[in-house]
C-alpha cells in the first residue's frame, strides 16, 4: 500500500503517452507537479535542464521524455542519441549535484528478443536498432552517474494520449473489414496509466529514498503475455462488446517476414517483474482491464 505523501515532482516529457497520463495521476494523489512538454524543456540541452531543475529543486524528478520512433531513429540517429543517451545523461548530472532521485523509463528494445523465457533485468542488452541502442546509452550514463535512479523497463505501451497499436487497429477498422498482423512476436501490451502508477506506487513506498532504498533497474510485467495478432484479437473483441466498432474485423496472423520493417523487433519483449515484486510490492499489470477502460473512454468521447 503506497504511503501518503506529497512530493514535488518534475516531469519531463508530459505531454507524451505516459508523461500525460502521469500528470493526471500525480495531480489526483495531490503531488506537486511541475510537468514539462519538449517546448518547454529539452532534455538534450543541459543548460536548460540545469537552470531549470536548480530553480524548482524537486524532490523527485520522472523522465517520460523520450525519442520514441523506432524506424525513424535509423535516420535520425543523432537526434535518438541526443534525446536518449545525452537527455538522461543531463537529467542524471544534474540529479547526482542536486541530491534528487531519478526515475526513469526504459524499453523491452534494449533486448534482442533471442531469449525464449522472460527477461530479468540481468539479462545483457543486445538492442537490433538506433531506437533500443540510444535508450540503453540513456540507461547505462543513469547508472553510472545518479546513484538514485529507478530504471523501470517497459513494453508495448498503449493509452487513450498520442500513437498505439490500439489506436492503429481502431483507425484501420473505419478504413477496412480484413486485417494482416503479425503472430510471430510475442510481448506484453502495457498501458500507460499502469506504468504510471507504477511509478508513483514506488515513489511513495515506505523505503524510497531511505538509506536502504534498492536503487536499480526493474522490469514492469504486464500479463497476459500475447503476439500481436492476439492483442489484436483482444482489441476488436472489447471494442465490439463496448460498441466501439460495430463490425466483425476478418484477422489473418502472418510471420514477421511478410510485414518488413527497417528495424527487426525482438521475437520476444516478455518481461519478469518478480523483482520490482519483491523489493516494491508492485503486481504486474492487467492489460485487459487497462485496454477495456480505455475503449469506454474513448467510446464516451
Ligand atoms: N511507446 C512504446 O511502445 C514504448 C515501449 C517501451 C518503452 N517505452 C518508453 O516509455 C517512455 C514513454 O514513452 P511514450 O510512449 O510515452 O512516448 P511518447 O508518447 O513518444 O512521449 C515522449 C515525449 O517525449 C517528448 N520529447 C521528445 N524529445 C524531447 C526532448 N528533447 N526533451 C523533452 N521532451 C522530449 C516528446 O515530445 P514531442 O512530441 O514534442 O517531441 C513526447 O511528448 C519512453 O522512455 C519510451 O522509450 C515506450
Amino acid at each position: 500500500m503506497p504511503i501518503m505523501i506529497s512530493n514535488k515532482l518534475l516531469i519531463t516529457g508530459a505531454k507524451g503517452q505516459v508523461g500525460t497520463e502521469l500528470v493526471t495521476q500525480a495531480t489526483d494523489r495531490g503531488h506537486e507537479i511541475h510537468a514539462f512538454g519538449s517546448k518547454e524543456l529539452d532534455i538534450s540541452n543541459f543548460e536548460q535542464v540545469e537552470k531549470t531543475v536548480s530553480a524548482l529543486k524537486p524532490d523527485v524528478i520522472i523522465n517520460a521524455a523520450a525519442y520514441t520512433a523506432v524506424d525513424k531513429a535509423e535516420t535520425e540517429r543523432d537526434l535518438a542519441y541526443a534525446v536518449n543517451a545525452q537527455g538522461s545523461e543531463n537529467l542524471a548530472l544534474v540529479c547526482k549535484k542536486l541530491d534528487i532521485p531519478l526515475l526513469h523509463i526504459s524499453t523491452d528494445y534494449v533486448y534482442d528478443g533471442e531469449k525464449k523465457s522472460a527477461y530479468i533485468e540481468t539479462d545483457q542488452p543486445k538492442p537490433t536498432g538506433v531506437y533500443g541502442a540510444s535508450k540503453l546509452k540513456g540507461d547505462q550514463k543513469i547508472e553510472q552517474i545518479c546513484p538514485k535512479h529507478i530504471i523501470l523497463r517497459v513494453s508495448w505501451v498503449f493509452g487513450e494520449q498520442g500513437n498505439n497499436f490500439v489506436k492503429t487497429m481502431l483507425r484501420l477498422a473505419e478504413q477496412r473489414d480484413e486485417l494482416s498482423i503479425v503472430a510471430d512476436q510475442f510481448g506484453a501490451p502495457t498501458s500507460a496509466k499502469s506504468i504510471s502508477t507504477c511509478l508513483l506506487d514506488i515513489l511513495q513506498s515506505q523505503h524510497f529514498n531511505a538509506s536502504q532504498c534498492p536503487w536499480g533497474v526493474y522490469n514492469f510485467q504486464s500479463d497476459p503475455g500475447v503476439t500481436w495478432f492476439e492483442f489484436a484479437q483482444a482489441i476488436f473483441q472489447q471494442a465490439n462488446d463496448i460498441g466501439c466498432i460495430t463490425k466483425t474485423m476478418k484477422l489473418k496472423p502472418i510471420p514477421s517476414s511478410e510485414f518488413p520493417t527497417p528495424v527487426k523487433r525482438p521475437a520476444n519483449s516478455k518481461l519478469n517483474g518478480e523483482k520490482l515484486q519483491k523489493h516494491f510490492n508492485i503486481s504486474p499489470a492487467n492489460w485487459k482491464a487497462d485496454l477495456n477502460t480505455m475503449l469506454q473512454a474513448i467510446n464516451n468521447q
